[in-house]
């Protein structure tokens, strides 16, 4: 860390802090150890660091955790570490930096650099508003991160000397903007670390699907939650859900994986709708693509479309009903050894033999389908599925011919999300079809002979979206 780095972060109101005062807090305190148990991470994250290592023999790999990102003037969004550095030893401290050393025959050695827990014998504790234990809680000490995490812990200070030498060092860029100036960049050495950290991320270990599995057993109760909430729902208006979502991601989780997307009506056909502003209206559908992010960082990502007033019109049903043909094909072609493209191809076939069997379609269902024709995506716009993990878009580094362009294997995660789309100024579309969205999505998981629905507890039936819906405004749950 540099001499700016050290500068404690006070603002101008603070108040002044003379020598008697500053003389008097550095003393008197008992004693701050705690005993962390081990992080039940730790052994998975040691076999990820190995097999990474096993990539790159007799290099050196630096993974950082990122800082604080400035959300207005000494305001920090609330810390989420980098992805592939959680995924690699548990840490989920700013600022830290993890760092392998892989020998030449590949095996791992890795030492975290830690901003650990600030002493009571400088003023940082009581006057820094980032990283003062006073200010915004204690920060464990190296010692406390090292027997949590099971690896050796140092102080961030001791990097710049761990980054020396002429080791090949390949560094995860665009993290830590000190890292980065610490190692001359090699664009494509480094962008060989992206890719193969997305695809080492492909297939979950059994702790990583179980994760999964809380995210959506959590996702699931907030949606739940949502619906209980209906009357006020109603009175306030798509924020309200996304207001009582998020308590749920708070309460049992880490966070939101993502932006909640909650919308009402017409709302529903802009795919990342995320100002939530509008009303709910009785008649029309109601659009929420919603995701609790677990204390681990894995998170859900699933969408259910649900009739406001409680049951579906008969047009409403029969386009509903659409998606979930579609969707449920999509989950068919979900196997080891299918192509990843399986099941947007499946769920795309559905959905363009049913725009034309609407009349909508400017050529036949089949010449829409063909890859350079496509005609049938003015109502679909987006791919079926992607990749589920720490990030909702998970292992988007992957060499494009492993992801999307590859086989799926036993242990991917995947979402299966088709929709329907009729934009309210589309001219093209009968009158009573326009401003209606519908996407259902759930979160895959490919097992040794087919495929798991993590999220199977929510209904998606039109059928049982609407006894689900009728149990929970009830308060029968
Ligand atoms: N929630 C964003 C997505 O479904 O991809
Ligand atoms: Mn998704
Ligand atoms: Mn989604």
């Amino acid at each position: 860390m540099n001499e700016k780095e050290l500068e404690l972060h006070t603002e101008s109101h603070d108040p002044a802090v003379p020598e008697a005062y500053a003389a008097f807090m550095r003393t008197g305190w008992g004693g701050r150890d705690l005993e962390l148990p081990p992080h039940p991470v730790a052994a998975w994250a040691a076999a990820r660091r190995d097999r990474l290592a096993q990539v790159f023999p007799g290099e050196r790999l630096v993974v950082p955790a990122g800082r604080f990102k400035v959300r207005a003037n000494d305001t920090d969004y609330r810390f989420r570490c980098e992805t592939a550095h959680t995924w690699l030893c548990g840490n989920q401290t700013s600022d830290a930096v993890l760092v392998i050393t892989s020998g030449s025959d590949g095996a791992a050695e890795a030492v975290l650099y830690a901003r650990p827990s600030s002493g009571r014998d400088t003023d940082e504790f009581f006057r820094d508003r980032q990283y003062g234990e006073l200010w915004v809680g204690r920060r464990p000490s190296l010692r406390e991160i090292s027997s949590s995490l099971g690896l050796p812990v140092r102080h961030l200070a001791d990097l710049p000397e761990a980054l020396s030498g002429d080791t090949k060092t390949r560094v995860l860029r665009g993290v830590d903007s000190r890292v980065d100036a610490e190692i001359e960049p090699d664009a494509e050495r480094d962008a060989e670390l992206v890719r193969v950290l997305g695809e080492l991320r492909l297939v979950k270990d059994a702790w990583e699907i179980s994760e999964l599995r809380t995210a959506c057993d959590a996702t699931v109760l907030g949606f739940c939650d949502s619906v209980a909430e209906w009357d006020r729902v109603l009175e306030h208006g798509e924020r309200w859900i996304e207001g009582t979502f998020f308590r749920r991601a708070r309460a049992m989780g880490n966070d939101l994986g993502y932006d909640s997307i909650v919308g009402g009506g017409a709302h529903a056909t802009t795919l990342h709708w995320i100002e939530n502003s509008g009303a709910i209206v009785p008649g029309e559908l109601v659009l929420l693509d919603m995701g609790v992010e677990g204390h681990n960082l894995y998170t859900a990502d699933v969408t259910r479309t649900l009739p406001v007033s409680g049951s579906y019109s008969p047009l409403q049903r029969e386009l509903y009903d659409v998606v979930y043909a579609a969707q449920q094909a999509g989950i068919d072609a979900v196997r080891p050894g299918a192509p990843f493209l399986a099941a947007h191809q499946a769920a795309m076939s559905v959905l363009a033999h049913a725009l034309d069997d609407l009349g909508l379609l400017p050529v036949s269902a089949e010449e829409a389908l063909d890859p350079d024709n496509r005609t049938y995506a003015r109502w679909t716009l987006h791919g079926t599925s992607h990749m589920l993990g720490m990030d909702v878009h998970d292992c988007a580094g992957s060499a494009p011919e492993v992801y999307p362009k590859g086989d799926l294997a036993e242990g991917m995660v995947l979402t299966v999300e088709p929709g329907l789309y009729f934009q309210a100024d589309d001219l093209l579309v009968p009158e009573e079809l326009r401003g209606i969205g519908i996407r259902i999505e759930d979160d895959i998981l490919v097992t040794a002979d087919g495929a798991e629905n993590l999220s199977v507890a929510l209904p998606r039936t039109s059928d049982g979206v609407e006894e689900w819906m009728a149990l929970h405004r009830e308060g029968r749950a």
